[in-house]
């Protein structure tokens, strides 16, 4: 499915706000520090769309274009059009036929302020349409409905005089693609306009349309005294953020290299971030050339430096450096990263914007490891790129085609057979690279099996976590930068030649240990997941790297591998 697009509808004529709005568009009026434009065009961007349409009346639009631009600056792609007349919200539809093409479209209104993202149901969104409800006491000088705990829509009525809820519908909708033929299709009202209410109840009568309640605040900027209220409320939110993201993160790192020598350059751009308050350090047994002690020293007691003489694995150091954060570090958040990851400036700020405006709190987050080569494979092709943190396993695979029909098959058995047929790798995991999660989870979740050595104990962390019914997401922003970028993917792969060959039996077993101990699969599928797996495998790796002079022997070891994990 194409990914979702965006449109934002800032037209109209904004009669209520005259004469302010006589020069100048209601949207580009000012709330508190910035142009109320900018509030709908995050909250899409929040929503994880990022290609958005901007309708706006004739004569402001060249100051739209002035304001946003193509929207590089806040890593959007912005286009333009505009609507002739105020003729009604849905003609949007038709003005942006074009720009939809085939896929979902989520439409909001210029005016209209959240304090949540709407990411969960934008990213679910498959088919059909998705309003949202939020509570009122005056109902009946709204759009209102009535549905049901599952979602679904009994009624909807514009300003009815005897509300039938208490629940009134905000201006964003997200729509399948049909819609643009039902904007076409519709009549106007009374009142000379096509209505969205229209939309609603076609998908109404296609038993098509869900409500999702809403918990945040809502304004809708269109009066003199809502106008009032969401600059004094964009003020008041402000300032509690900057305040509240004073004493928030920590930021675990693990080294992994020897030389760690890109750490100097991770302490320096965490410690920069002003929401950081501690860091802690797990050296595992690093050069000891003197370096990391120097840099350490800058920060005095904001950071806590704890070394391993002897290189333990990975899980070991990682649980080591958990274990310790919980128990020492009083902070909200902790940040994960590696010696050689380099979150994007401004990345804590990202991560707490993001977390803050989710309409639920058991969620952890994954940065997008940006320049991994073909990163959009990785990553599940879905409306909001890049949900869908998956294993990394097929990382590993080089040839795009195969990796692509591969994580769509997974994100398939992901959707549908979930609960009995996980493919070996779990499909729920996140990187360690860049994770955020709430200190809450940190201290609620087992610590990663010591004994899994270096590969898979991420996996399995991630397994511990969403069993306390957290969710993962993967987020495009914050950026996650891999300095030690030397062709990942290619070394990754288990037939790569530079891949060692007990690294590939050691990766083997803790992947069938870890879907046994994680996933409810039956001994059968199980044992079909392997056979599949297997050949898989042997075709991939041939695939990409030929006969190799280990081909063989690697073929070895992951049928040892197989048998080791599933024994264990
Ligand atoms: P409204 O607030 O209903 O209309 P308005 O902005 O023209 O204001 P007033 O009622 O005071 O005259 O519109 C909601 C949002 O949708 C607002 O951001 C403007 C936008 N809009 C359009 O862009 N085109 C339209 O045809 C309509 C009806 C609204």
């Amino acid at each position: 499915m194409e990914s979702m697009k965006g449109i934002i509808l800032a037209g109209g004529t904004g009669s209520r706000l005259f004469p302010l709005t006589k020069i100048t568009s209601k949207q580009l009026l000012p709330i508190y520090n910035k142009q109320m434009i900018f509030y709908p065009l995050e909250t899409l961007k929040e929503s994880g769309i990022s290609e958005i349409l901007i309708i706006t009346d004739p004569k402001n639009r060249p100051a739209y274009e002035a304001l946003l631009g193509d929207g590089k600056e806040q890593d959007l792609s912005i286009s333009y059009a505009t609507q002739e007349k105020p003729r009604g919200l849905p003609e949007a539809f038709i003005i942006a036929e074009e720009f939809i093409g085939s896929g979902p479209v989520t439409l909001i209104l210029g005016d209209n302020i959240f304090k949540n993202s709407f990411l969960k149901e934008v990213s679910t969104f498959k088919k059909g349409a998705r309003i949202f409800a939020k509570e009122v006491h005056d109902p009946e000088r709204f759009g209102v409905v009535e549905f049901t705990k599952e979602n679904r829509v009994l009624s909807i009525e514009e300003k009815p005089v005897h509300p039938k809820s208490n629940f009134a519908i905000p201006g964003i909708y997200i729509f399948d693609n049909r819609v643009v033929a039902f904007a076409k299709e519709l009549q106007p009202s009374k009142r000379g306009e096509l209505e969205i209410v229209d939309l609603q109840k076609k998908y109404l009568s296609l038993l098509e349309l869900e409500a999702f309640p809403m918990h945040g605040e809502w304004v809708d900027a269109g009066t003199f005294e809502s106008l009032l209220e969401a600059n004094i409320w964009a003020k008041k939110n402000s300032e509690s953020s900057n305040k509240e993201s004073k004493e928030k993160v920590s930021v675990l790192v693990v080294t992994k290299s020897k030389d760690a020598r890109y750490l100097d350059k991770v302490i320096f751009s965490v410690m920069k971030e002003k929401e950081v308050t501690h860091c802690v350090i797990i050296d595992n047994a690093t050069l000891g050339d003197g370096r990391l002690e120097e840099s350490v020293r800058n920060y005095g007691t904001r950071i806590t430096h704890i070394r391993n003489d002897v290189a333990t694995g990975h899980s070991e150091a990682m649980a080591t450096g958990l274990d310790y954060m919980r128990n020492k570090v009083p902070s909200e958040y902790v940040l994960l990263l590696e010696d050689d990851t380099l979150p994007e400036e401004g990345s804590v700020k990202q991560f707490l914007d993001i977390i803050k405006r989710l309409p639920k709190k058991d969620v952890v987050l994954t940065g997008n490891r940006v320049n991994l080569k073909r990163s959009s494979d990785i990553f599940y092709q879905i409306p909001t790129k890049g949900i869908m943190p998956t294993g990394s396993f097929f990382e590993g695979i080089s040839l795009q085609r195969i990796n692509n029909i591969v994580s769509r098959l997974r994100g398939y058995i992901a959707q549908h057979i979930d609960s009995n047929f996980i493919y070996i790798q779990p499909v729920q995991t996140f990187l360690y690279a860049g994770t955020f999660l709430p200190m809450e989870a940190v201290k609620r979740a087992d610590l990663p099996d010591k004994n899994l050595i270096t590969f898979g104990d991420n996996i399995e962390y991630s397994w511990n976590i969403k069993r306390l019914g957290y969710d993962i997401f993967t987020c495009y922003n914050p950026k996650i930068y891999d300095l030690e970028n030397k062709d990942e993917l290619e070394s990754l792969s288990l037939f790569d030649t530079k891949t060692k060959e007990e690294d590939v039996f050691l990766k083997i077993r803790n992947m069938v240990l870890i879907s046994r101990r994680n996933t409810t699969q039956s001994a059968f599928f199980l044992w079909v997941n392997i056979v599949l797996w297997h050949a898989s495998l042997f075709i991939l790796g041939f695939l990409s790297h030929g006969v190799s002079r280990n081909y063989f022997r690697k073929v070895k070891k992951i049928v040892a591998g197989v048998y080791s994990g599933a024994k264990a």
